[in-house]
This record gives C-alpha cells, sequence and structure tokens, in this order.
C-alpha cells in the first residue's frame, strides 16, 4: 500500500489525475473504474483540464462506474449517471457507448446485478479502479458487515450513508434508500487500485481503514490485502496516522 501524501485537496486532486492521466497514456485503451461523490470531482476537473490542453485522449477508453442508486432514472440530476455525464464524460472526447453504470432503472434487482458483472467480465476487468472512502469505511455502497466475496449487489443503505447523502437531496424522504454497488470482490480483482481521500472528518476511518485490521466491519480494510493500492490523502485526512 503506498500512502501520497498531498498538502491539500486542489494537490490531491491533482496527483490523482496524473496517476490517472498515466494509466490512459500507458495504455489508451484502458478500462478505467470511476466513482462519484464529492472527494473525485477536483481529479475530473483536473482531467477535463489536461484534454482541453490537449494532453489527453480518452477515445479509447472505458468506463465501469462502482454505483449506481435504484430506482432513480438517468436524467435525475442525482443518479450517477447525470453526475459522470456532467462532471467528465459530457466534456472529453470519451464514447458514450463504452461508459458503464448499474442500470438503476431495472426492477429486476438480480438481472440488473447479474447484467453488470457480465458487463465487467465483458470488458476484460479492470485497469485502475478509482475509490472514495465513505466515514464508516464503505467503498463503493458496500455498508459494513458486507461479504467481501460479493460481486454486483443491490443494498438497503444504512441510516449513516443516507444522512450523508442527504445533503444533495430536497429531503429526506428523497434520499435513495437502495443502490446496486460493484461488490468487493470485483473492486479487489481490479489491477490497480487509487483511493482519494480528503478532510479532517475522515481522518479517524484512514486510520481504522489503512492501519486496523481487516473485517468486513470496516469495508476498506481489505484494501490493505491488494497489492497495488496507492492512497492519495491530503494532510488533514492523514493527520491521525504517524507516517
Ligand atoms: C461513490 C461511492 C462512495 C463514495 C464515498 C465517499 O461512487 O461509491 O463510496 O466514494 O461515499 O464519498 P465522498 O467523496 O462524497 O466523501
Amino acid at each position: 500500500m503506498k500512502i501520497i501524501c498531498a498538502k491539500d485537496y486542489k494537490d490531491m486532486s491533482r496527483k490523482a489525475a496524473n496517476i490517472i492521466s498515466a494509466q490512459i497514456i500507458m495504455k489508451p485503451n484502458c478500462v478505467l473504474g470511476l466513482a462519484t461523490g464529492s472527494t473525485p470531482i477536483g481529479t475530473y476537473e483536473q482531467l477535463v483540464e489536461w484534454y482541453n490542453k490537449g494532453d489527453l485522449d480518452f477515445s479509447g477508453v472505458t468506463t465501469v462506474n462502482l454505483d449506481e442508486y435504484r430506482g432513480l432514472p438517468r436524467d435525475n440530476d442525482q443518479s450517477y449517471y447525470y453526475f459522470m455525464n456532467e462532471k467528465l464524460f459530457s466534456k472529453v472526447n470519451i464514447d458514450k457507448s463504452r461508459t458503464f453504470l448499474p442500470d438503476g432503472m431495472e426492477p429486476d434487482s438480480q438481472k440488473a446485478c447479474d447484467d453488470y458483472n457480465h458487463i465487467i467480465r465483458s470488458v476484460g476487468g479492470i485497469d485502475l479502479q478509482l475509490l472514495g472512502l465513505g466515514h464508516n469505511g464503505h467503498i463503493g455502497f458496500n455498508e459494513p458487515g458486507t461479504a467481501f466475496e460479493a460481486e454486483t449487489h443491490c443494498v438497503d443503505l444504512t441510516e449513516s450513508t443516507m444522512k450523508a447523502n442527504q445533503r444533495f437531496f430536497a429531503s429526506m424522504d428523497d434520499v435513495p434508500k437502495q443502490a446496486y454497488t460493484m461488490g468487493i470482490k470485483t473492486i479487489m480483482q481490479a489491477k490497480k487500485i487509487l483511493v482519494v481521500v480528503s478532510g479532517e472528518d475522515k481522518a479517524d476511518i484512514v486510520k481504522t481503514a489503512f492501519f486496523g485490521p481487516i473485517t468486513p466491519k470496516v469495508q476498506a480494510s481489505v484494501l490493505q490485502l491488494h497489492n497495488d493500492v496507492t492512497i492519495v490523502a491530503d494532510e488533514a485526512a492523514l493527520s491521525k496516522v504517524n507516517l
């Protein structure tokens, strides 16, 4: 596990974007696993900036996102499809038919999950998976206690995750209660993993997840077992660990 200490959020975003750029340059037809949430926004902005300068070409890139809310249509501005389009896909020369997320509108959850597992296999697996870190240690929407063996599955979001998401919705009633998420097994099969973490409010979970015992209670702790993980975290997020 490699930990890169960034000065602040901007520096974290730039360093993470550098790693993703290197992946695209080294393998122009790579498969990127992508995340939503607030942490990677600066990373996507940086990638778009470099694309606009002519330094990056997304034409051969395939993407598979970690998760999608169940029941939110793609044109809902809180769906992860909408987010990815806004932050990245509509701003670079990626082939939209090669950008994949779980189908949040598929009512048959088994089918939604099977279809997504099939897509991930058929693109040949993930070269580089970008992850954010939830306050309870979740990655994707793999909540505490989920079996590490899980592939794509439908989850009931925990109270704490729904509360954290509330800021994006008009009221608590509008916050989706379920999501489809890539499972830990699939995430762990990615060739490389890049975790971005920012802010003092993540300092405790950084310590617990990456320096504590490996347990399904803290889903991100499993990353300690992966052989190519890079964590790019700012000073605030690393303030409770001694490097
Ligand atoms: C997003 C995702 C989540 C977030 C996590 C951190 O696709 O799967 O696991 O990465 O909740 O969110 P932020 O970055 O908003 O703190």
